[in-house]
């Protein structure tokens, strides 16, 4: 370390320089840099607002800021660890650049609630851009959804073949679950989007500030009424690090089902050269590495969720030098889930080709449709759980005998009921079978239809504002 840092006057020894490496954050919070400026201003112009300090000192501070982020742009701004955090090396840097009135910018302010501002401002501008990227990720499966209406599936229940089911319906479970996502971090940034600005270290200030004020200049939509609860509250980071999980545990379910999808015994995909990766070994593997990858970051994003509750749940107020440690998290958080995001997209945009044959053979080839036939029988008067227990039998037969529902000929189908008549090939071709599941949310091809319709409009209404 080359200068030795004193505190204040209050000082008199120096700080052990290993004690200043474990104190400092520079080598991370950097990453607020731009969030702290923007906050940085605001609040200079406040303090001239509010006549605190003399316009003319507002705008030499809010110019060396300004100079300080084109240096940071240009990659000419590298603090070292004698600058402890992001706060100190702007302040250090200002006063270099525009003299003794840069010591004026920290008037009225903490860097306890200066940090809570950056760290919101840079939260809930992710936020958007991670929306953004939803949006995306739906946009890819709504894209598939349309192409493959009438293209069908197997369905399962305890990856067993259950029902079939159009691919589109498969995917628009997906879309689902991604606009939970997206809503609910619509909801959560409306909670972020709250100003600490003027809490002070812990108890407001006794300067004439105007926390309205610094907090319009910064779009916060809400000032906090409690300066203890200002400087110490994590619950946004901890809503969005649990929406961000919620997030990954779509993307990793999706993940799961695309690998075995992909693999020799679905073969329900093929990967396209774009995205899939070989072996440095085996010549004949093609690798679904961004499932895969997007599967097993999931984890770490679950592991920052939970570093953050454990951070917090000791704390005492108000603000503790513990809270240094969200920030790792919550910066690896918001870039995983961005990168799995991006990923995702382009992998399910350009990345796979449904296997359209072999789909339709899977459909085709096993007893999937064996509900439908029950339900034939109790349309026309069995009770249910009878035609069931029938149907269950003539299953047992048809297995025995290798052969499948549509194999049987009307004799055998008469044998079993005389209620049987030639229109049950219909019944159970694996068509007929997604079309009547017309119940509201069903598989049935009209359903999807209007499924496509309002996934549009969620789309549409949020290109809105
Ligand atoms: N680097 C610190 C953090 O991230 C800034 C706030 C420091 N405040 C304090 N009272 N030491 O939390």
């Amino acid at each position: 370390m080359s200068k030795q840092k004193k505190w204040s006057e209050r000082f008199e020894g120096n700080l052990h320089p290993s004690i200043a490496r474990f104190n400092a954050s520079i080598s991370f919070d950097i990453e607020l840099l731009e969030y702290d400026i923007t906050g940085s201003i605001a609040h200079a112009k406040m303090l001239a607002h509010t006549g605190i300090i003399a316009e003319s000192e507002a705008q030499k501070l809010v110019q060396g800021l300004e100079k300080i982020r084109q240096e940071h742009h240009n990659g000419e701004f590298i603090p070292g660890i004698d600058e402890e955090d992001v706060h100190f090396a702007v302040e250090k840097r200002l006063i270099d650049i525009v003299g003794d009135v840069g010591k004026k910018l920290h008037t009225a302010r903490s860097r306890n609630d200066q940090v809570g501002t950056d760290i919101r401002l840079y939260l809930r501008d992710q936020i958007n851009k991670i929306r953004s990227q939803l949006r995306d990720f739906q946009q890819v499966l709504l894209d598939h959804a349309q192409n493959h209406v009438e293209t069908l599936i197997p369905g399962y229940t305890h990856l067993q073949r259950a029902q079939p089911i159009s691919l589109a319906h498969h995917l628009l479970a997906y879309f689902e679950m991604a606009q939970r996502d997206w809503e609910r971090l619509g909801e959560i940034y409306a909670r972020t989007n709250i100003s600490p600005l003027g809490c002070g270290a812990l108890a407001g200030t006794t300067f004439p500030i105007d926390r309205q004020y610094s907090a319009q200049l910064l779009k916060f939509e809400g000032i906090y009424g409690n300066s203890l609860d200002g400087v110490s509250d994590r619950d946004f980071a901890i809503e969005f690090l649990n929406a961000a999980s919620l997030i990954m545990v779509h993307l990793s379910r999706l993940s799961e089902e695309l690998i075995f999808w992909a693999s020799h015994e679905f073969k329900f995909i093929s990967l396209t050269d774009s995205c899939a990766t070989g072996s440095s070994i085996m010549p004949q593997k093609k690798n679904p590495d961004v499932p895969e990858l997007v599967r097993g970051k999931t984890g770490r994003v679950f592991g920052h969720l939970q570093g953050m509750l454990v951070l917090m749940k000791g704390l005492p107020l108000s603000y503790n030098k513990d809270l240094q440690e969200d920030k790792e998290g919550i910066f690896d958080g918001v870039a995983t889930v961005k990168s799995c995001l991006e990923a995702m997209t382009i992998f399910l945009g350009e990345g796979i080709e449904f296997c359209k044959e072999r789909l339709a053979q899977a459909v085709a080839e096993d007893f999937s449709n064996a509900t439908d036939v029950a339900d034939y029988l109790a349309v026309r008067g069995i009770p249910f759980r009878e035609a069931y227990n029938l149907v269950g039998k003539v299953v047992k037969t048809s297995l025995a005998s290798g052969k499948l529902l549509k194999d049987l000929s009307l004799e055998e189908w008469q044998a079993l009921h005389p209620l049987f008549e030639a229109d049950i090939y219909e019944i159970i071709a694996p068509k007929q079978v997604v079309a009547v599941r017309n119940s509201y949310g069903g598989t049935g091809f009209k359903q999807i239809h209007q499924a496509i319709a309002r996934a549009k409009a969620q789309i549409e209404s949020s290109q809105l504002h």
